[in-house]
C-alpha cells in the first residue's frame, strides 16, 4: 500500500516523520516546494510535483491542510483520480464541506474519511494524538492501523462528517476555556499575585485544572507565544462552530464571545502566535 501525504505544515511535517519512521510513507507534496524538498532530503522520501501527481502514485492519500479553502482546492484537483483509492483528511474543516467532498469522491469510486486530530504538535512527536474518524465503517480498521503510527487513540465516530463534529465539540471547549483562563490570569496578576503564582495554581491546583491549563498557563506567565496551535486556527474553528450551530439551530453564546476575543488577538498581530496569546487582549488595560 503506497501512502502519500499532502501538507507539511506544523502538524503534517511531524505526522509524516512518524509515518516515515515506521516505513509507511511513500511520497509527499506541499504547496510551498521548499518544505517538501527539505522533508524529502531529510527522510529520503519521494517528492511529488503536484497533488495530482502524488495521487497517481498513491493508494492512500492523507491530507493535513489549513482550512476549507485549502482542502476544497486540493480535493477538487485530485478527485477525478480517486477511483479505488482512499482519502483520509486530517485537517479541521467544516463538516458540511467534508460531507459534500466525500460524496464527490464516492461518485468516482473512491472512499473518503474525515479524521481530524485532538492534540498539538508536541503530542504528534510523542505519538499521543487522538484521531476522530468519520466515514464508511468497512475500511475503518485499515485507517486505524495506518494512523496508529502517529496516534495513541483512533476512534470511529460514525458516518462522514461525524469525526469533524466531534472535533468541533472539543475545540468549542478548549477555545472558550483558554479565553477564560486568560481572563482569570489577568484578574490574578492585577490583584498583585505574581504571574508565576497564578500559572502554577491554574496548572496544578485549580479545581478546573486540565491538560490544557498545564500546557498554556506557563506560556501565559512567560508570555511565550511560540506556536503549538495558532490563533488563526482557533479563530477558524470557532467560525466553523458558529456556522454549524446556526445550521443545527442551537445556541452558542460562549464560543461566539470567545471568537471575538481571538479576532481581537489577530488585530494585535497575533494570528500566527499560539492562541494562549489571547491574554494580550486583556493585558491592554486602560487607566481609570
Ligand atoms: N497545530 C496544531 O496544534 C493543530 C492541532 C489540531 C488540529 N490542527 C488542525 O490541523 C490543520 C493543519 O494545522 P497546522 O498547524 O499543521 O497548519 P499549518 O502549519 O498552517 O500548515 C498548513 C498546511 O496547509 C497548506 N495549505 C494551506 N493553504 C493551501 C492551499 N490553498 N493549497 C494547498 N496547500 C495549502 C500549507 O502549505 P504551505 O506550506 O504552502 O503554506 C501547509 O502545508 C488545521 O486544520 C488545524 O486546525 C492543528
Amino acid at each position: 500500500m503506497r501512502v502519500g501525504l499532502i501538507g507539511l505544515g506544523v502538524m503534517g511535517y511531524r505526522i509524516g516523520t512518524n509515518l516515515v519512521k515506521e516505513g509507511k510513507l511513500h511520497v509527499v507534496y506541499n504547496r510551498t516546494t521548499k518544505k517538501a524538498d527539505e522533508f524529502g532530503k531529510q527522510y529520503g522520501v519521494k517528492v511529488a510535483k503536484s497533488a495530482r501527481d502524488l495521487t497517481s502514485d498513491s493508494d492512500v492519500i492523507l491530507l493535513m491542510l489549513s482550512d476549507d479553502q485549502a482542502v476544497n482546492e486540493v480535493v477538487n484537483e485530485i478527485k477525478s483520480n480517486m477511483n479505488g483509492k482512499i482519502l483520509i483528511d486530517m485537517s479541521t474543516i467544516s463538516p458540511s464541506l467534508s460531507i459534500s467532498l466525500a460524496s464527490d469522491v464516492m461518485k468516482v469510486g473512491g472512499k473518503m474519511y474525515d479524521a481530524p486530530v485532538v492534540g498539538t504538535s508536541i503530542m504528534v512527536e510523542q505519538k499521543r494524538l487522538t484521531v476522530l474518524v468519520g466515514g464508511p465503517q468497512d475500511g475503518f480498521q485499515s485507517v486505524k492501523e495506518l494512523l496508529s503510527s502517529t496516534a495513541s487513540s483512533v476512534l470511529y465516530m460514525g458516518k462522514n462528517g461525524m469525526g469533524l463534529y466531534a472535533k468541533l465539540v472539543n475545540n468549542l471547549l478548549i477555545g472558550t476555556y483558554v479565553a477564560s483562563m486568560a481572563e482569570a490570569f489577568n484578574l490574578g496578576v492585577n490583584s498583585g499575585l505574581s504571574p508565576e503564582q497564578v500559572a502554577e495554581f491554574l496548572a496544578k491546583f485549580s479545581s478546573a485544572r486540565s491538560p490544557t491549563s498545564e500546557l498554556k498557563a506557563g506560556k501565559m506567565a512567560s508570555r511565550d507565544y511560540s506556536t503549538q496551535f495558532a490563533t488563526k486556527h482557533m479563530r477558524k474553528d470557532l467560525e466553523i462552530i458558529d456556522r454549524e450551530a446556526q445550521k443545527l439551530g442551537v445556541i452558542n453564546p460562549m464560543s461566539a464571545l470567545a471568537l471575538q476575543l481571538y479576532r481581537m488577538a489577530e488585530y494585535l498581530g497575533l494570528s500566527e502566535s499560539d492562541y494562549a496569546s489571547v491574554l494580550e487582549v486583556y493585558s491592554r488595560k486602560q487607566k481609570r
